[in-house]
């Protein structure tokens, strides 16, 4: 399994100069394309959380924690960009690594009390991830922890978020 694993953090492509100039960025697609990467990484994401419903990010984290619900029999609530939802419940604004950001909460998706899992693609300065506890717990769900494919440890991420539970399956 671990060797599986390793092989989709293989899969992983770093794309120079994306979306601008010195940024260097990791595209997780050839993950997803690959059968047996795709599968092993969805059920590590799941592994050793406890949670009745899965909160995704969007765009990736909506490929990802969509796969990760369906595979441990929950729900699954999508935080959206602004301007998306027809009807929204709450919103965080935050800032990016590269530019500032707002997620939103859809009316009528997380019950009070849910025991909610946060994923995600990659954990680069955290805000994403710091934005989507708020989002959840100003819910009254209970946010377990997060669960991300790839932790960018230059940008220290993990400072925004210290006091969760977040599991990261590959660091750079
Ligand atoms: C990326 C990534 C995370 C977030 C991480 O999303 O998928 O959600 O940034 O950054 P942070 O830790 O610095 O907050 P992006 O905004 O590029 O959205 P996309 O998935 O819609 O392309
Ligand atoms: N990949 C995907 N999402 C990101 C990255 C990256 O390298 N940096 C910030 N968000």
């Amino acid at each position: 399994l671990d060797a599986e694993l390793g092989r989709a953090a293989g899969l992983v492509r770093e794309v120079p100069d994306f979306p601008e100039p010195g940024v260097l960025f990791r595209d997780i697609g050839p993950v997803l394309a690959d059968r047996d990467a795709f599968r092993v990484v969805v059920d590590a994401l799941g592994r050793s959380h406890t949670f009745d419903v899965v909160v995704g990010i969007e765009a990736r984290g909506f490929l990802l924690g969509a796969a990760v619900a369906h595979a441990y029999g929950t729900g699954f609530v999508g935080l959206r960009k602004p301007g998306k939802l027809p009807a929204v419940a709450d919103r965080v604004d935050y800032a990016l690594e590269y530019g500032t950001a707002a997620l939103e909460l859809p009316a009528e998706s997380l019950i009070a009390g849910q025991r909610a899992l946060v994923v995600d693609d990659v954990l680069a300065t955290g805000g994403t991830l710091a934005a989507s506890r708020k989002l959840v717990e100003r819910a009254g769900a209970e946010a377990v922890g997060a669960s991300l494919v790839l932790e960018l440890s230059p940008l220290d991420g993990r400072q925004a978020v210290s006091d969760w539970n977040v599991r990261t399956l590959f660091t750079t």
